[in-house]
């Protein structure tokens, strides 16, 4: 019989899943005991495993210890309790098993023909999101495989909706503290940089909205169309959440898109304190939220939902005639109809899955336990002498330096942080905020609990001892 080696028996297949199967488990149960980040050496060793094209096999044996004993231990601790870095990625285990059968089934979902029950079961997250934000009917949207992606879609959807296809004269408006992604979304939506205009922001890192209606009146007696306005349910450096009401009402009035980013944040809706701080996130156009950041889902997963899911499709909606039949029928979507991929990852199957396992409560707890463990880190380095809070957390972020007289601050933070991480139990990042770098703690992995928090203050102490 003819052995074709890329189709492995049922023998070599089940072999394959225990030999990785053993190593991941592995893996993640050591991941508290494993360092926050174990890069010292990472970059020389990247450099010694470039290599040509493989024209023989190896052993998978031999491969799979590669990977897990010498390529993934030289990284950050990215899913590890000790993560408290950029905005942590948890990566909960079932989404893998999720893609794990996503992939080996591998089914196609970019149109609806092709799989109608499991891109269904996609559209159903999707129509959960919206729900989560506070859409009503007429509502859509589409999974992405990130934040980035999704201010895209949202930036490309609203300028068709509010310029057509005329649109050099359109500008946006942002506070400061946004994201970069929306400038590099806007920026790939074909406006010249200086369309995006970053309003300042307040003593609480939220957008100034005095200055924000100033600059829309001054752009439309210049000629300008003002389209957008877009705010942040939760920035990146200190966690600030924009007044999501009033930029709502602006946007109202002046008949612009509102847009929210809640790349970070949205997902916090779902718990009470959250609700409060995001109030007014259901008025909104679009809002941006990533699973793969505060639903604790593996990286390569975002989303996107629109108030009007028409308006989404009015930007994507193309056919060729090669294709299947788009569906006719509202509730039916075919997400090539509706967003910039055609082919694509089944990415539905890693969300529907633990939601239907789960149910959201689990996640609602998580969510509040981190907003729980952000406060009680913030009342411990309000403790500590020289710690001074730059950012109150509005969500599960807070940013702090330490102050000592006729010091380079600067420099002080840095060297602070450098040794808070030194300990490798926990790894923080700084921000600059106007010229200030500041060290902040981001609660958000499912991961982490109070144990590691403790060590982290403790870590934060010993530093602070150190540079006293
Ligand atoms: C507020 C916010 N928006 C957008 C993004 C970009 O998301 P992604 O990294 O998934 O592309 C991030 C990433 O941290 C973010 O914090």
């Amino acid at each position: 019989m003819t052995r074709y080696p890329l189709e492995p028996d049922a023998q070599e297949m089940q072999q394959l899943i225990d030999e990785a199967g053993r190593r991941i488990v592995e893996h993640i149960q050591t991941l508290p005991s494993q360092p926050a980040a174990n890069v010292d050496d990472a970059t020389e060793f990247a450099r010694t495993i470039i290599e040509p094209l493989p024209q023989k096999g190896e052993p998978v044996e031999k491969l799979l210890d590669f990977l897990f004993d010498e390529a993934i231990p030289r990284s950050f601790n990215t899913p590890g309790p000790g993560y408290l870095a950029y905005i942590p990625g948890g990566g909960i285990f079932h989404a893998a098993v999720a893609d794990f059968i996503a992939t080996a089934v591998n089914r196609y979902v970019g149109v609806f023909a092709a799989a109608p029950a499991l891109a269904q079961l996609e559209a159903n997250v999707v129509r959960w999101f919206c729900e989560i934000v506070g859409y009503g009917k007429g509502s859509g949207g589409v999974l992405t495989t990130g934040g980035s992606m999704s201010n895209f879609i949202a930036l490309v959807t609203a300028r068709k909706a509010q310029l057509g296809d005329d649109f050099s004269r359109g500008t946006m408006y942002v506070g400061n503290q946004i994201h970069y992604s929306f400038q590099k979304a806007a920026s790939l939506a074909g406006f010249p940089p200086a369309n995006v205009r970053e309003i300042d922001s307040d003593e609480d890192f939220r957008v100034r909205l005095g200055a924000l209606e100033e600059a829309i009146a001054r752009d439309r007696a210049e000629g300008f169309t003002p389209f957008l306005i877009a705010g942040s349910a939760g920035t990146v450096g200190t966690g600030a959440v924009d007044d999501l009401d009033a930029l709502a009402r602006l946007a109202d009035r002046e008949n612009m898109w509102f847009h929210v980013d809640g790349a970070y944040g949205a997902f916090f809706v779902l718990t009470q304190r959250g609700r409060e701080t995001l109030r007014g996130i259901e008025r909104a156009d679009s809002v941006v939220l990533d699973p793969h950041k505060t639903l604790f889902h593996p990286y390569g997963t975002g989303a996107l939902v629109v108030k009007n899911a028409e308006q989404l499709r009015a930007a994507h909606s193309m056919h060729a005639s090669y294709l299947p039949q788009f569906q006719q029928e509202e509730q039916l979507i075919d997400f090539a109809e509706i967003s910039p991929e055609l082919s694509r990852d089944f990415r539905g199957l890693r969300v529907w899955l633990p939601l239907k396992i789960f149910g959201i409560e689990p996640f609602r707890q998580l969510l509040d336990e981190k907003l729980d463990l952000t406060r009680w880190a913030t009342e411990e380095l309000r403790k500590i002498d020289g710690i001074e809070i730059v950012a109150e957390p509005q969500l599960s972020i807070v940013a702090f330096r330490f102050v000592k007289p006729a010091a380079d601050l600067n420099a002080l933070n840095r060297a602070l942080m450098e040794r808070i991480n030194r300990g490798k139990r926990v790894m923080l990042t700084g921000t600059v905020l106007g010229t200030e770098f500041v060290v902040r703690i981001c609660v958000v992995s499912h991961r982490t609990h109070m144990d590691r928090m403790q060590m982290c203050i403790d870590d934060i102490k010993a530093a602070v001892a150190e540079l006293r």
